[in-house]
């Protein structure tokens, strides 16, 4: 099983998505097992957006993420990343599918509700960015056996 990192960003917090949000994955069969809301620190968003260092929106996109509380998880599941990214749609939601979640809620590329780890590297760098070993879980559900 794959393990993906998910952020509900402050605009999702904001404006009372977090159950939402976390309803839609685990309704679609993904196991939460690491969950928490934390304001992050500026050098920790530094850490986690440093591929974009140098690109015109960093300033903003560090200010932004900083800028309110958001709620981390880790979810796990087959293929976790890809469909977590499916169902979080495009980067921009005027280009987000329908249905998806940036495209059902967001209207701006700078304030689309949810980061997903686009790979399973990427996922593990952010994992262990946002949480320390101890504070995920591991279990097993007997519905497991009704979603695979
Ligand atoms: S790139 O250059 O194609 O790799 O960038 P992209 O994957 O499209 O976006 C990387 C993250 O930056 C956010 N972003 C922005 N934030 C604020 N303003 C603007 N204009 C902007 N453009 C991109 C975008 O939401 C991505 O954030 P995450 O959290 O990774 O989804």
């Amino acid at each position: 099983m794959e393990r993906t990192y998910l952020m509900v960003k402050p605009d999702g917090v904001q404006r009372g998505l977090v159950g939402e949000i976390i309803s839609r994955f685990e309704k679609k069969g993904l196991k939460i097992v690491g969950l928490k809301m934390l304001r992050i620190p500026r050098e920790m968003a530094e850490t986690h957006y440093g591929e974009h260092k140098g690109k015109p929106f960093f300033g903003p996109l560090v200010d932004y993420i900083t800028s309110s509380p958001v709620v981390a998880m880790v979810l796990e599941g087959k293929d976790a990343v890809s469909v977590a990214r499916e169902m979080m749609g495009a980067t921009n939601p005027l280009k987000a599918a329908p249905g998806t979640i940036r495209a059902t809620y967001g209207m701006d590329i700078g304030r689309n509700i949810i980061h997903g780890s686009d790979s399973p590297e990427s996922a593990r760098r952010e994992i262990g960015i946002f949480f320390r070993p101890e504070e995920l879980t591991d279990y097993s559900r007997a519905v497991e056996g009704w979603i695979y």
